[in-house]
């Protein structure tokens, strides 16, 4: 068992991924590689890490790495941030908007499509007058096994019952066997979910009124943030437009954006030089 390979594999995850690493996580390492390992017939995960460090990158490197993505996440997560949403953000987007009549909307790195379902519900519970409005709700995640089960979704028990109020899972979910529930096809036509790497070469998106970012960057070294968060204030549309970062982020000293503090969350809106 030689763990001669371990920095080498750090560095490749972090440049792949963003995701930083280091010995004091090897228990992580060890516990998410393990079945990877034993599916592949390697002995241990360090003779895993051997083969993906002498391999050019292919499926089983992508396994791995998803492997090492944390996908927890809930309906609603942190509900201040969604009142906030109700209550300030998202009636002030409708109030710029309201010439176009369309709002376009980012989860990313959205794991299995709860932060997304709970925006999709949300804006059709309390802005139901939008309906001749266009509403995009893009999520993107890196991995692809949770994207699969965030386009079914499809919950159990317990992943609904975490942050759904009663009216919610009754109205927008149907159940389904063993106690999962699925969402409707309502609110899934609304989300549509696809591929996206944070810090690998970005596809052409149309700017966003609103991008959620939550709960991913605190994994990323502070460079790798920063050239994420340069690429997101180009995503933005105007300086009206939103950035919500998860609860234990911010952005230091970033000439790029404005912190807007309310009573219990702070968003952020990028800073766009006026036109003249
Ligand atoms: C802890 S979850 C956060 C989910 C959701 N945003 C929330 O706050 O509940 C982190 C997600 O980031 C994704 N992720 C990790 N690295 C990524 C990258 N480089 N690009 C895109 N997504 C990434 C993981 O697959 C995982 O689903």
């Amino acid at each position: 068992m030689s763990k001669d390979y371990l920095p080498q594999f750090y560095l490749m995850l972090e440049q792949q991924v963003g995701i930083a690493l280091d010995d004091t996580k090897q228990y992580l390492l060890e516990s998410r590689l393990k079945s990877l390992a034993t599916q592949n017939r390697y002995p241990d995960v360090y003779a895993l890490i051997k083969y993906l460090i002498q391999n050019p990158i292919g499926a089983t490197h992508w396994r791995a790495f998803e492997a090492l993505t944390t996908n927890e996440t809930s309906f609603f997560r942190d509900k201040h941030v969604f009142e906030a949403l109700k209550n300030k953000i998202l009636p002030e987007l409708i109030e710029t908007r309201k010439k176009e009549k369309a709002l376009r909307i980012w989860s990313s790195a959205c794991s299995a499509g709860q932060e997304a379902y709970s925006l999709a519900m949300l804006l059709r519970e309390e802005f139901g007058y939008l309906n001749d409005w266009t509403i995009d709700i893009q999520a993107t995640d890196i991995s692809e096994p949770i994207l699969e089960k965030a386009k079914s979704g499809i919950y159990s028990s317990m992943e609904a019952h975490r942050g759904l109020d009663a009216h919610y899972l009754q109205k927008y979910f149907t159940a389904i066997e063993k106690g999962a529930y699925q969402v409707k096809p309502i609110i899934r036509q609304m989300v549509n979910f696809s591929h996206h790497n944070l810090v690998g070469d970005w596809p052409y998106y149309p700017k966003f009124d609103l991008i959620m970012l939550r709960n991913v960057l605190i994994y990323f070294r502070q460079d790798i943030k920063d050239k994420v968060l340069l690429k997101i204030h180009q995503q933005l549309n105007g300086s009206d437009s939103v950035l919500i970062l998860g609860a234990a982020e911010s952005i230091y000293l970033n000439n790029l954006y404005s912190l807007v503090p309310l009573d219990k969350i702070s968003f952020y809106k990028p800073n766009i030089p006026m036109k003249v």
